[in-house]
């Protein structure tokens, strides 16, 4: 710095003699004590050409390498293209039978398709379809929809006019049928149930024990029942029963109310019981419990609207399943109504519902059973008699029972009191 104060100086002072011998010795002066850069530079400069005079011998083979990594890429391209030339002989048929089924498939596109049911394959591209409605045909499978998957009894996608498969539907257990399994078990056990101990009786021969011992009907040489109907009056226990079946049994409990047969589209009604058994079936032994039965199951009059005959038809399917053209040994049946005398004779001749329970209205004893059970976790002051109740005239059946002591507990709580006491009128 102190030599470039005075340079500056000189600068300044000197614009006009810059050509003079003076200011040009002394700039020559400091040159190798100037800024490193310029050094830096010109030994670059010099190693330049330095570098290019050792390295004749390597720029050559250098040069020989690039050429031989490119000349080898071309080879492997080459390689690649002839291989892809000789798949592409070797796969033209398969690609042109690919493309002819790809313009099916474009022209199926968007056309309306039709759901069945495949009953039989014939042979690699031939099958026996039913759908829901109507006969069965004999038609073809494209090519595409995968065979391994194809199986008797399976949903498929049909077109619509020729009828032949183009697919497969895998989710073929109707959604509604899954609802109805019964995953977690009732609350209620045989415990929670006052008297009825023949009816209780009776549900275990007819529906428990085919199932856990079958061996005992054979010996004796009879057929176990297919199914039992609970009928009484209502509130009697008939739900609470076929609740306790559920609880204690470990067969696989299906549960439907007959309303929930009836389906808005023709044909979906009888297809989801068929649906309903063939669940039953796969997961047996299991039992169908059909609660309010009359729902489907009434007699059959000339049906004039065709909402009429669909229940109807739904009925009929019904009898077809219990009749088990396809033998159904681990499926057991329990039916329920309250009004027995509607229902149709057909559906309750022997050898569909062989046995018939009677829920009587309780007796005095069954009374006193089920006020028990009901108060059993109540607080009741001292002075409830609860025999008053049991002794009278009046009939009344389980669930008006329940309803008097649920009856009484509110009365309590809405007067702040902590037991139930005994009233008379
Ligand atoms: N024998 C009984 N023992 C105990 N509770 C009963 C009995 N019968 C009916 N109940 C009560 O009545 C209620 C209704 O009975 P439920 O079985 O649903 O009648 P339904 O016969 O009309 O199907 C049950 O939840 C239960 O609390
Ligand atoms: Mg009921």
């Amino acid at each position: 710095m102190g030599q470039g104060t005075p340079g500056g100086l000189n600068r300044q002072g000197l614009p006009g003699d810059r050509k003079g011998d003076g200011s040009n010795k002394k700039e020559k002066k400091f040159e190798p004590a100037a800024p490193p850069a310029r050094v830096g530079r010109k030994q670059r400069k010099q190693k330049g050409p330095e570098a290019a005079a050792r390295l004749p011998t390597i720029t050559p083979l250098s040069k020989c390498k690039l050429r031989l990594l490119k000349l080898e890429r071309i080879k492997d391209y080459l390689l690649m293209e002839e291989e892809f030339v000789a798949n592409q002989e070797r796969l033209k048929p398969q690609e042109e039978k690919a493309e002819e089924d790809r313009s099916k498939v474009d022209d199926l596109r968007g056309s309306p398709m039709s759901v069945g049911n495949l009953e039989e394959l014939i042979d690699e591209n031939h099958a026996i379809v039913s759908s829901s409605v109507g006969p069965e045909y004999y038609v073809g499978i494209l090519s595409f929809v995968d065979k391994d998957q194809l199986e008797p009894g399976c949903a498929i996608l049909m077109h619509n006019k020729v009828l032949s498969v183009v697919g497969l539907l895998q989710d073929e257990v109707d959604p509604m049928v899954s609802v109805m399994k019964v995953e977690k078990a009732p609350l209620e056990s045989y415990a929670d149930i006052g008297g009825l101990d023949a009816q209780i009786q009776e549900i275990k021969e007819a529906v428990e024990l085919p199932l856990t011992h079958p061996e005992l009907y054979e010996d004796i040489g009879i057929k176990p029942p297919k199914g039992v109907i609970l009928y009484g009056e209502p509130g009697t226990g008939k739900t609470l029963l076929a609740k306790a079946v559920a609880n204690s049994t470990s067969a696989t409990f299906l549960r439907v109310v007959g309303s929930e047969l009836i389906q808005k589209y023709l044909g979906d009604g009888p297809k989801l019981v068929r649906e309903l058994f063939r669940v039953a079936d796969d997961l047996s032994p299991s039992i169908v419990f059909i609660d309010e039965i009359d729902a489907v199951g009434t007699k059959r009059y000339d049906a004039h609207s065709g909402g009429e005959r669909e229940i109807q038809r739904t009925m009929l399917e019904l009898l077809n399943q219990l009749d088990g053209f396809d033998s159904r040994g681990d499926v057991k049946v329990i039916l329920a109504t309250n009004r027995i005398e509607s229902l149709d004779p057909a559906l309750l001749r022997p050898g569909r519902i062989d046995r018939k329970i009677e829920f009587p209205l309780p007796d005095i004893k069954t009374r006193r059973r089920i006020f028990q059970i009901h108060t059993s976790r109540m607080t009741l002051a001292d002075d409830v008699n609860l025999e008053e109740f049991v002794m009278t005239k009046d009939e009344f059946s389980g669930a008006d029972i329940k309803a008097i002591c649920t009856e009484a507990g509110l009365l309590a709580l809405r007067e702040r009191r902590m037991k139930v006491r005994h009233f008379t009128s």
